[in-house]
């Protein structure tokens, strides 16, 4: 892959003369991947909500059974928050120019956020020990996702990581979470407002790094494809682990996964 838009190539005249769509674009890819960027969006949702919610939210009742659910569910979304944490972080050192590389930076930043306020929320409903907690629900598909994408950024490849992580892991967050945060206790639908908010910046840079990705390389998209039915069966998989913590009636379930599908289908990605 060739780096484009790096400290070094900046100001190069040639480059200026032949390709200025290039550098129209690098500019623009510089701002709305920049911290500033970042931090004027995530201002507008988490100011004064350091866990996420504000703290004078009262705590709704929620009876034992009701309790156990939303832990095991936070307990999986905590595997996939982990999952995203260390995946962000090694492709950091992954991207192909310095734009994606402080978007990575930034992602790093969300996903240790989510994971934290996950756990929080872990601790407040009354787990002593957290970590351990998610280590003891969390469902095998999502663990065995995780081993995968941390796989794929550990070979160092740096498209279908973006796929993995950006793609398919974001559309199967952004999915739950909205649904989730519509049936959620109050508290618990504060936080996962603000983890959609995130989650749809990061599959907007999926989706994008993905499109140019494929227009310059279509003979990638077999591989992906390839990959996407492996990855599904996880994916699916990770949502029958859901379903009955999210209180799903039976006739519901297969909405959930068929909204995935439909949503990653609608990128257009893989044609
Ligand atoms: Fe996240
Ligand atoms: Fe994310």
């Amino acid at each position: 892959m060739t780096p484009t838009g790096t400290a070094s190539n900046q100001g190069d005249t040639t480059d200026t003369e032949a390709e200025p769509h290039q550098l129209d674009e690098e500019t623009f890819y510089g701002e709305v991947r920049s911290f500033s960027f970042w931090f004027e969006a995530v201002e507008g949702y988490l100011e004064g909500r350091p866990y996420g919610y504000d703290p004078a939210m009262p705590e709704e009742q929620l009876d034992q059974q009701h309790r156990e659910r939303i832990v095991t569910t936070l307990c999986n979304y905590c595997v996939g928050e982990a999952a995203a944490l260390e995946a962000a972080s090694g492709m950091v050192r992954l991207a192909p120019n310095h734009n994606s590389r402080i978007f990575m930076a930034t992602q790093v930043a969300d996903e240790a956020r989510h994971l934290e306020v996950f756990l929080h929320r872990i601790g407040q409903l009354g787990v002593q020990d957290p970590e351990a907690e998610v280590q003891r629900l969390a469902h095998p598909n999502i663990v065995a996702f995780k081993a995968r994408l941390l796989e794929l950024v550990d070979d160092g490849d740096w498209d279908a990581s973006v796929f993995a992580l950006n793609v398919l892991l974001e559309t199967l967050e952004f999915t739950v979470f909205r649904y989730h945060a519509r049936t959620a206790d109050a508290i618990t639908s504060q936080i996962l407002d603000g983890v959609v908010s995130d989650e749809r910046r990061h599959l907007g840079f999926g989706e994008n790094t993905l499109g140019h990705h494929l227009v310059a390389h279509p003979d990638d998209r077999a591989r992906l494809t390839e990959m996407k039915s492996q990855l599904d069966t996880l994916v699916l998989g990770a949502f029958e682990g859901a379903y009955d913590d999210l209180g799903l009636h039976r006739d519901q379930r297969p909405q959930l996964g068929r909204d995935y599908l439909e949503a990653v289908e609608r990128l257009g990605l893989l044609g």
